[in-house]
């Protein structure tokens, strides 16, 4: 499957087309060029405030470009187009529903029938870790646990295409790599293209087939770097793979690349 792999074929499941997005007196984004293949995992890495999140609130519709445009499915995006699932850095859950009637809102959405529903809300919530807090209200829940639930929820809408912003910041070491290895599960049995934002190197390199790496002001493209281990991944034993630790090191390189000095 080529277009898992990353190649950028002539129809792209989404599309930067030289985007340029100014606030007033501040360029954020400059001239972003960059696309995603169907059913490919691309991560972004870069340090705060390259841009990340305003790439993703692009590509969502809910922010207009300033130059350039975004395609989804080779048509300009303008509004939140049906099929994204979109996972922001802030956890939006309902706070006067419990985790298990958030995770529900999902199924409602991406046209789960009713009669399927608890079996699957169970299967999701056990996925996750939240069974025994199904009735907990998200006030109740540490952050880590509201991103899981958030997740679930994205999940239960099984979205064409995923637009995760830094997903599993608030999620320790040891959650974070079983929620990694979940989405890598997930992922690979569907297909679905993603979007993944991080600033963590490693997590990038363990799950995408393609790392951005993004430099700061104005937010541009520095460099891309294929990852080519095979798959399926094994996040633990990933670690200590010479192959990994190159390509963690060569994106770690670019990032902290300072700009060439001026004459
Ligand atoms: N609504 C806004 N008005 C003005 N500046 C903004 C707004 N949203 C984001 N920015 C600025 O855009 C830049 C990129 O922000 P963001 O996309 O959140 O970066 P990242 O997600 O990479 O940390 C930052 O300098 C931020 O201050
Ligand atoms: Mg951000």
């Amino acid at each position: 499957m080529s277009a898992a792999m990353g190649a950028t074929g002539p129809s792209p499941k989404l599309a930067f087309e030289g985007i340029t997005l100014d606030y007033p007196g501040l360029r954020v984004l400059d001239g972003i060029d960059l696309s995603l293949a169907d059913g490919e995992f691309l991560a972004i890495v870069g340090p705060s405030g390259c841009g990340k999140s305003t790439l993703l609130r692009l590509a969502s519709g809910l922010l207009d470009p300033t130059g350039g445009r975004v395609l989804l499915d080779g048509k300009p995006v303008s509004g939140p187009p049906p099929g994204v699932g979109f996972m922001f850095q802030r956890d939006t859950l309902m706070p006067w529903a419990d985790v298990r009637r958030n995770v529900e809102v999902g199924l409602v959405l991406g046209g789960t029938p009713t009669r399927e529903r608890p079996a699957r809300l169970a299967e999701l919530l056990a996925l996750v870790g939240l069974t025994d807090f199904a009735g907990h209200r998200p006030a109740q829940l540490s952050g880590g646990m509201r991103q899981r639930v958030a997740l679930a929820r994205l999940l239960a809408y099984a979205p064409d295409i995923y637009l995760l912003d830094e997903p599993f910041g608030a999620l320790d070491a040891q959650t974070k790599i079983t929620m990694g290895r979940e989405l890598l599960r997930i992922w690979s049995q569907r297909r679905r293209s993603v979007v993944f934002v991080t600033h963590d190197i490693e997590e990038a390199v363990t799950l995408a087939d393609r790392v951005v790496v993004m430099a700061p002001r104005p937010g541009r493209v520095r460099s891309i770097h294929r990852v080519d281990l095979p798959r399926p991944r094994d996040p633990r034993s990933l670690r200590a793979d010479a192959r990994f630790r190159e390509i963690c090191a060569a994106i770690w390189n670019h990032i902290v690349e300072e700009e060439p000095a001026h004459d």
